[in-house]
């Protein structure tokens, strides 16, 4: 079993929902922008942006590496009243179909090699929502990964899809759920 693995299974082992069952606010803000259809969740976690898409009419595929996790998000599906679709996949190897989805969501899990897949998942016209920390982060003192590798450095989503049409980007320091986080944030189309 791998180590993050592990890690993340005891985390989402305990009954309280650690990253919570509310979704995440650039996903709630935006749903209405998003083109309904297939969409992929990488790194669902405990499904709360899982769920929430599938509360607005979405078909959801919601990927991780935590059974745990899985496990949770299909219990908040449950208690929400929708059906989800949920597998346990390694992100370091799992193959995405090609132009599969109409919509991606990618929330605080940084793989730069996945980002070609995401791409190539898509259909033209799809759309990526994708928010996690900017280097910046490690000096607040708030929580998040340890290592370096799993932080944004500035503007670098804007690189990771500079050939997609950029919809919404944002950086700073973001106060949400009562923590302060510095994040990127963006929205971006499959031309
Ligand atoms: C910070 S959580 C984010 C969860 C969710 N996206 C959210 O915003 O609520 C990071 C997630 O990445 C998953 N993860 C870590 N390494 C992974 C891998 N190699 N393949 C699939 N999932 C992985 C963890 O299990 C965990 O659920």
């Amino acid at each position: 079993m791998k180590t993050d693995q592990k890690r993340w299974d005891k985390r989402f082992g305990r009954k309280e929902f650690a990253l919570g069952k509310e979704p995440n606010p650039l996903l709630k803000r935006h749903i209405h922008l998003l083109p309904k259809g297939r969409a992929l969740d990488v790194a669902t976690g405990e499904g709360r942006n899982a769920v929430f898409m599938a509360q607005n009419g979405f078909e959801v595929d919601a990927v991780d590496i935590s059974e745990k996790g899985l496990k949770k998000a299909r219990k908040l599906a449950q208690e929400k009243r929708v059906k989800i679709n949920t597998f346990l996949v390694d992100l370091d190897r799992f193959h995405i179909e090609k132009e599969r989805y109409d919509l991606v969501a990618n929330f605080y899990f940084l793989k730069r090699r996945l980002i070609p897949r995401i791409k190539k998942g898509l259909r033209k016209g799809g759309k990526v929502i994708f928010e996690t920390y900017l280097l910046e982060h490690r000096t607040l003192g708030t929580g998040g990964p340890k290592q370096a590798k799993y932080f944004l450095k500035p503007n670098e989503p804007l690189r990771l899809f500079r050939n997609f049409r950029i919809l919404f980007y944002r950086e700073g320091i973001f106060n949400e759920g009562g923590r302060r986080k510095a994040v990127a944030s963006l929205i971006a189309e499959k031309i």
